[in-house]
């Protein structure tokens, strides 16, 4: 199952992002989003971070060019019947993604792999909403996707073992190191990660400290690169709040529930850097906490 053409639906932060390191490791890829504008937008994210890798001697002007040329607009749904793989990188939204499959499947070879780049919702039950269980798996990468050097594998019920082989080649191409999950509510990482960032929530919803004092806590006491609360803002407060309501609904654990104050945030629009304002209100100079 040679892999050399990859599909990418969703031009954000994470799309865009695989669309770079698949781009630099020589895949051809196609960018599909739901407007040219989106797509537009994510493109022009990738070339600002191939010149500043440029920049910082981190890659070659001719690597650079040969990066961009590897992708393209797919402005149709169509436009990726010729894709090996398809990655669906779209909101974490269980409806969204099941009514991207229901268009995307019988416009594919039959032969292509599907994956999802969810970081929560079970493989399994998307599985059942493609017309290919045993060529769908979760292949799920971290933000900066061109920084972070995990992918995590995650096989359904019914992926087959040349799906999850063809998975792993394909990451290790990319550079990226796996680790595999079982496929349970959030994987390995966020099951792990996003009760860590609702407890923050709570510690401020309670008082116990305001937005500086844990982040600076836990940047300078736990050696994290970022605190709870700015990584919060850097994930996106909306994937936060799904993430813990997938694991609160899929474990049927209190210790999951969602901090009041995180939903808050969210009914607000309030949802981290892409909306200008989360923890911290990003519209100025510096970031500047938001309690
Ligand atoms: N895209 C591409 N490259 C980026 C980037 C981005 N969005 N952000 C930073 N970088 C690069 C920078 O260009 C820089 O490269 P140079 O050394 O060439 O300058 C390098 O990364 C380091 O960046 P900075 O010096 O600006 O800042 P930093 O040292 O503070 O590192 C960081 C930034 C890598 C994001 C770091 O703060 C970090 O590791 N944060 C934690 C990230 C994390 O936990 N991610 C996982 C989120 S959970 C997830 O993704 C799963 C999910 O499903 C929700």
């Amino acid at each position: 199952m040679a892999i050399e053409t990859v599909g990418i639906i969703g031009a954000g932060q994470m799309g865009g992002g695989i669309a770079q390191v698949a781009a630099m490791a020589g895949f051809k890829v196609l960018l599909y989003d739901i407007s040219a504008d989106r797509i537009e937008k994510g493109l022009a994210t990738v070339s600002g971070n191939l010149a500043r890798m440029v920049a910082h001697d981190k890659l070659t002007e001719d690597a650079r060019k040969a990066a961009l040329g590897n992708i393209s607009a797919a402005n149709e749904m169509s436009d990726l019947a010729g894709a090996d793989l398809v990655i669906e990188a779209a909101t974490e939204d269980e409806s969204v993604k099941r009514k991207i499959y229901t268009q995307l499947c019988p416009q594919l070879n039959p032969e292509a792999i599907l994956a999802t780049n969810t970081s929560s919702i079970s493989i399994t039950r998307l599985a059942a909403a493609t017309d290919r269980p045993e060529r769908f798996m979760g292949v799920h990468f971290m933000n900066p996707v061109p920084v972070m050097k995990l992918v995590e594998l995650v096989r359904g019920i019914a992926t087959d073992d040349a799906t999850f082989e063809a998975a792993k080649v394909f990451a290790a191409k990319l550079d990226k190191t796996v680790t595999v999950s079982e496929d349970f509510p959030a994987f390995i990482v966020n099951r792990i990660l996003l009760p860590m960032i609702n407890e923050a929530i709570y510690t401020l919803y309670e008082g116990v400290g305001t937005v500086d004092a844990i982040d600076t806590a836990m940047k300078l006491g736990a050696n994290h690169p970022m605190g709870p609360l700015q990584l919060a803002d850097f994930i996106g407060l909306d994937t936060c709040l799904s993430i813990m309501q997938v694991l609160h609904d899929g474990l049927s654990d209190s210790k999951y529930r969602p901090c009041p104050l995180l939903v808050k945030y969210v009914e607000a629009g309030w949802l981290g850097r892409k909306t200008g304002r989360g923890f911290y209100d990003y519209r100025g100079e510096h970031p500047v906490p938001t309690r």
